[in-house]
């Protein structure tokens, strides 16, 4: 049976995220092998000559699952229809610059974006905000969608979830296929807090496994959260095909699931779970299902993460106050 294709929409087709990422979308990697996409490009008008060059490269790969592209420089047409919107375009951070800085940037970029999926996205779309600030973006797109369920709003914490898994496996001298149930608190920022306390190696406790607190706190944990900017720091530019990859990894996990006994990691609309105060967009442990996730619940939280998960929540918490302040929410 010929399956109807799944409309994807990815903003800042033209940019270096959006040049990894689409050929992964339209060989299968996002939704699965068996489920033809139809692409939906959008971009400034400045950049949708590039995103035409982009579209003539798919054309050549002769993707057996991708049925069309469609390139756009306006939000509403972009998102009508969508079932899966990426939501990558954004001024990304450059040498020196702090994140906060860029909530103005790209403020302003998100509230039209919300106001078009509110309007024309399918009833099942699902909205993976990737452009940072990535918690606070999606909090600004999700609070101007009144008419869309809050959970199908996400941020990107995948990225730190696979740096984690890549760091622990190199000291653990394992596979990271090993490696089960990490988590990434809080914000996709430096203050994120990486907790392998409820991590498992083999099925035993990673923390214990490991037995080395000195390693956690002054290099693991400051690793995987200023990542970011080690990468900018050595390429020039940020992060481009590990972000990419890891978006096609949290879309494939919440439309496919998470494998039993193991948990992704997700910012996803708080419903005050660990006392992350309700409707902050905070990375959670989350096990997906039947295209739903939820928040691992009762995982105990010692003084140590405590301090560290309300040192993250409390930078988004003020990052949606400095959102607020522009009228952005
Ligand atoms: P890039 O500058 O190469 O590309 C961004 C693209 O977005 C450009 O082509 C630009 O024209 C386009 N764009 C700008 N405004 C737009 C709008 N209103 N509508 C549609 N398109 C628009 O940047 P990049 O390296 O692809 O990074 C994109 C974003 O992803 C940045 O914000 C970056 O910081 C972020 N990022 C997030 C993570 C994460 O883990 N969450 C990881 C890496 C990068
Ligand atoms: C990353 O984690 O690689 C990026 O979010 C860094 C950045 O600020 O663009």
């Amino acid at each position: 049976m010929t399956r109807t294709p799944v409309n994807v929409t990815v903003t800042g087709a033209a940019g270096q995220i959006g040049y990894a990422l689409l050929f992964r979308i339209a060989s299968g990697h996002l939704l699965g092998a068996d489920v033809p996409v139809r692409l939906r490009l959008l971009e400034i008008p400045q950049a949708v000559k590039a995103a035409e060059g982009t579209a003539m490269e798919l054309d050549d790969c002769a993707f057996p699952l991708l049925s069309g592209i469609d390139i756009f420089d306006d939000a509403t047409k972009a998102f009508e229809g969508t079932n899966v919107a990426l939501l990558v375009g954004a001024r990304p951070r450059t040498k020196g610059m702090e994140r906060g800085d860029l909530l103005e940037a790209n403020g302003g970029i998100f509230k039209p974006q919300g106001e078009a999926i509110n309007a024309g996205a399918a009833d099942d779309v699902k909205v993976l905000v990737v452009g940072n600030p990535a918690n606070t973006n999606a909090l600004i797109a999700q609070s101007h969608a009144p008419d869309v369920p809050a959970e199908r709003f996400t941020a990107m914490t995948r990225l730190d979830h696979n740096r984690a898994l890549a760091q622990l496996s190199k000291k653990a001298g394992v596979s990271v296929a090993d490696i089960r149930k990490m988590t990434i608190w809080g914000n996709h920022s430096a203050t994120q807090y990486p907790d392998v306390f409820h991590a498992e190696i083999g099925g035993k406790n990673a923390a214990e496994t490991v037995n080395d607190q000195a390693w956690l706190e002054n290099d693991f944990i400051p690793t995987v959260a200023k990542r970011g900017a080690a990468i900018i720091e050595a390429r020039g530019a940020s992060s481009a095909a590990s972000a990419a990859s890891a978006a096609i990894d949290h879309v494939h996990t919440w439309v496919n699931g998470t494998a039993d006994g193991d948990w992704t990691s997700m910012a996803v609309v708080s419903d005050g779970s660990y006392g992350v105060p309700e409707g902050l967009i905070s990375s959670f442990p989350v096990t997906t299902k039947d295209g739903k996730w939820e928040i691992v619940q009762g995982l105990e939280i010692d003084d140590f993460s405590r301090a560290r998960i309300d040192a993250s929540v409390n930078e988004l918490a003020e990052e949606r106050d400095a959102v607020r302040k522009l009228g952005l929410i």
